[in-house]
């Protein structure tokens, strides 16, 4: 017979009867997706992997503990079969060639009457993938086009989205190195028609976008009889209102101090929708980058992220300093580089000890990273005198010296 190309379907298994023979690896692989599809699985098998097992004692699939025997395959829409042994396997296919059902074959492709695509999804596309003889192709062109999706590379915007009222998104961009934005902030933004952007965040990848693309400093909108916070609301709603795709890059996560909820309501308000990307926090991120853990065990079993925007004795503050001078764990001080003097003074005032190590870590994860540390003691002077600037994250507790085993 001609060797002609595999004819690719889509198959809706909703409720319909799908028997897995075989309870190995393949199974555990193929499962999920099976499960994910809505087919009534049923696992023909003697014995089965832990996963196998666990999803049948959470009632996914029902396994039956046998053999295979002929009839198994009476009512399947779909069979998968991947024994270790070659008589059961040839037995099987036998049935559902009979039986007129569709077969993949683990062992022996040649002899299927059905082959698995290597499979992706990116937001709501599923990528199928089939080169016939060569899996490992398969999986390499997959990757590539669901990466391509995902981190925006490979752009399907046409009728992705109603292009009347696409919205805002507002997204939190990592804390600066631009591999740390998650990939469905990257996608947006490949997307975008209008970015307006902090200071702070993946800067880099500004630079990647096309030309046509607004790109607005959020630093430079000019705000006149407007707050500053007001004027990018309303930037945010005048470009959206224009029926542009507009991301707000925010960075870290859009609600750790990045009043990120103050945008999305006054979005509300005006009736725009609003999607909300988190991001990775500086507030672990830069410490995680600078060697520390903000947890460790025996070490410390709490972190504590506090803004240090407002020094201990400002009647603005929010912080109650006395009781985090209690705390045994981590304190992790964002916006604090301007006080941290006046914050050491008070921690220890309010009993925390002099010798606690503290470190002091400035553009994190960017190519200009740097990390000084001290002590409560010395942590203002230090700071000074290394002329250490915003933006840095002040990590203060014992796991300041956990370190790497040399
Ligand atoms: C207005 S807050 C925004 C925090 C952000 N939403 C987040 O989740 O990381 C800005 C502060 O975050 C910290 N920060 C943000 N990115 C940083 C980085 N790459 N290195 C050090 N500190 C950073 C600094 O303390 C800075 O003053």
């Amino acid at each position: 017979m001609a060797e002609h190309p595999a004819y690719p379907v889509g198959l809706r298994l909703t409720g319909r009867r799908v028997v897995v023979i075989g309870g190995g690896q393949v199974a555990q692989r193929r499962l999920p997706a099976l499960v994910a599809a809505g087919a009534d699985v049923v696992l023909i098998s003697p014995s089965a992997t832990p996963s196998v097992d666990a999803m049948a004692a959470a009632g996914e699939i029902r396994w039956e503990r046998r053999r295979y025997q002929e009839g198994d395959l009476a009512d399947a829409w779909y069979a998968l079969v991947a024994t270790q042994h070659r008589e059961v396997n040839d037995a099987a296919s036998a049935e559902a060639e009979r039986a007129r059902v569709w077969c993949v074959r683990a062992d022996d492709a040649s002899a299927a009457t059905a082959w698995t695509p290597a499979t992706g999804r990116s937001e709501g596309v599923t990528v199928a993938v089939l080169t016939g003889n060569d899996p490992r192709r398969s999986a390499a062109v997959r990757d590539a086009v669901v990466e391509g999706l995902r981190d925006g590379t490979l752009t399907a915007p046409a009728h992705r989205r109603p292009r009347n009222n696409p919205g805002v998104a507002l997204v939190g961009g990592g804390p600066g190195d631009p591999d740390l934005i998650t990939v469905r902030g990257r996608r947006l933004l490949a997307e975008a028609d209008v970015v307006i952007a902090d200071r702070l965040g993946p800067r880099d990848l500004l630079a990647e976008l096309p030309p046509h693309v607004e790109v607005i400093d959020a630093a430079k909108i000019p705000y006149g009889r407007f707050m500053a916070q007001e004027a990018i609301n309303n930037a945010l709603i005048e470009h959206a209102k224009a029926g542009k795709s507009v991301v707000r890059l925010k960075g870290g996560d859009p609600y750790v101090f990045g009043r990120g909820m103050e945008e999305l309501q006054a979005l509300a308000e005006a009736g725009i929708p609003c999607t909300v990307v988190p991001g990775i926090s500086s507030s672990i991120s830069v410490p995680s980058a600078a060697g520390i853990p903000v947890t460790h065990r025996g070490v410390a079993h709490e972190f504590t992220v506090v803004s240090g925007h407002v020094g201990p004795d400002d009647p603005r503050s929010l912080v109650d300093w006395e009781s985090l001078a209690k705390l045994k764990g981590t304190l992790v001080i964002l916006m604090g580089v301007d006080k941290i003097g006046a914050i050491a003074e008070a921690l220890v005032r309010y009993g925390k000890s002099e010798q606690t190590p503290v470190a002091v870590v400035q553009e994190g994860t960017t190519a200009t990273q740097r990390r000084v540390d001290a002590t409560l003691a010395t942590v203002g002077e230090t700071v000074r005198a290394e002329e250490v600037r915003p933006p840095a994250v002040i990590v203060i507790g014992d796991v300041v010296k956990v370190h790497t085993p040399t």
